[in-house]
This record gives C-alpha cells, sequence and structure tokens, in this order.
C-alpha cells in the first residue's frame, strides 16, 4: 500500500470538490494538442500566452504540441465587479509582438465574459493583420458574456463558479494545485463579485 502523502496534500485540504484531476487534464492536453499540430500543420506557429493564469497550461500543452513554434507571454489584469465594473482590459506592457503575417494561437486559462480574450483579439487584429488566429483556454465558462469570443479549442467547459488550481488563482494563492477544484466556502474571505 502507498502510504505517501501526494505533494500539494495541504494545498488541496483548502478545496471543497476536485472538478478535473491532474491525469483528467493531462488527457484532454494530449487531444487538444493533437487537433493544434493537425491545424497548423506545415507552417510555424506562434503561441501568445497570457499570464499569469495560462502558465501552467501554456507549458504542458506546448510541449504536446508537434510544430516549430515561438512563444510570447503577455501579462494582461482584468479588472471585475467592485468599483471597477466596467471591465477595463489592462495590458501591462508597452510592447506588443510583432505579429504580422504570423500564425497565432492566443492561450488564456479561463474564459468568463470574455474582456479579455476580446481586448486582445481586438489589439492584434488592429495593429498589424496577422496570417491566421485562434483563440483557445482550458475553460470555457457557461455564463452570458460581456463579449462573444470565438473558441477554436476548449479544454472543458464548467458552470458558473469561481475554481482554483492549474494556474488559476484566489488573491495570487493556488495556482500551483496540479489539479482544478473549488474552494471551501471558509477558504474565501469576502464575497467574489
Ligand atoms: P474574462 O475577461 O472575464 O473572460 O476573464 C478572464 C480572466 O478572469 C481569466 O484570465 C482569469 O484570470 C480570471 N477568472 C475568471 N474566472 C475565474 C475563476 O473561476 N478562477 C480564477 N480566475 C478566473
Ligand atoms: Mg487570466
Amino acid at each position: 500500500m502507498n502510504t505517501v502523502a501526494p505533494p500539494n496534500a495541504s494545498l488541496r485540504m483548502d478545496l471543497d470538490r476536485v472538478l478535473f484531476t491532474e491525469e483528467e487534464i493531462a488527457a484532454r492536453l494530449d487531444k487538444m494538442a493533437e487537433s493544434i499540430t493537425r491545424d497548423f500543420e506545415g507552417g510555424t506557429l506562434t503561441v501568445v500566452a497570457l499570464m499569469h493564469g495560462g502558465l501552467f497550461f501554456v507549458a504542458d500543452l506546448l510541449r504536446r504540441i508537434d510544430l516549430p513554434l515561438r512563444v510570447e507571454c503577455l501579462s494582461v489584469a482584468s479588472y471585475h465587479g467592485g468599483t471597477e465594473s466596467s471591465g477595463r482590459v489592462t495590458l501591462l506592457q508597452n510592447h506588443l509582438p510583432e505579429l504580422a503575417g504570423e500564425n497565432i494561437l492566443v492561450i488564456d486559462d479561463i474564459l468568463d465574459t470574455g474582456r479579455t480574450l476580446h481586448a486582445i483579439t481586438n489589439r492584434f487584429r488592429e495593429s498589424g493583420a496577422p496570417n491566421r488566429m485562434k483563440v483557445g483556454v482550458l475553460l470555457d465558462k457557461k455564463v452570458e458574456r460581456a463579449h462573444e469570443v470565438d473558441l477554436d479549442y476548449t479544454g472543458f467547459e464548467i458552470g458558473n463558479e469561481f475554481v482554483v488550481g492549474y494556474g488559476l488563482d484566489y488573491r495570487g494563492l493556488y495556482r500551483n494545485l496540479p489539479c482544478i477544484g473549488v474552494l471551501k466556502p471558509d477558504r474565501i474571505d469576502t464575497p467574489l463579485s
């Protein structure tokens, strides 16, 4: 019998429920990577990864893709609810990668209101036409969107609940959980808006 505690065991105790295990995520990534490799076959890909949420997802996904590719990381801050209810999306760097004529795959952890991916893909279209642009997310949260976003690659669909792990955070924490889950109510200090 294996009695060794898994890594992250105490962090996992903060979860109420696990939605997707490490193994389920890995199996899904195999399939997503296969589709991406097939779709861009014969070309070179530029992957734009939105940070920090896409950190683990992009690292694991790209190592399964059998294509020559470059990686650009963009830091994006989105403000939800509270006093910033306009849902502003701010790019945290002045410099955008050169994307004219490139085959681009934009990767984010989760599609929620759609503000982030809408803003980013619009910026890319305006600032020098990419050859092709596709969008992939690990999670598609089934909620009413502020902006519609067409997804080309989706890991899993989830309901309207706040999730953490595998890159997704609550107040900057829990990104390093290998699975994705829902926090216990007593781990959430204030109502999430
Ligand atoms: P959108 O702009 O509303 O589509 O939201 C996208 C961003 O909100 C994501 O990149 C995440 O950083 C964050 N987000 C949305 N839902 C969740 C969640 O359930 N857990 C953690 N972060 C989330
Ligand atoms: Mg994010």
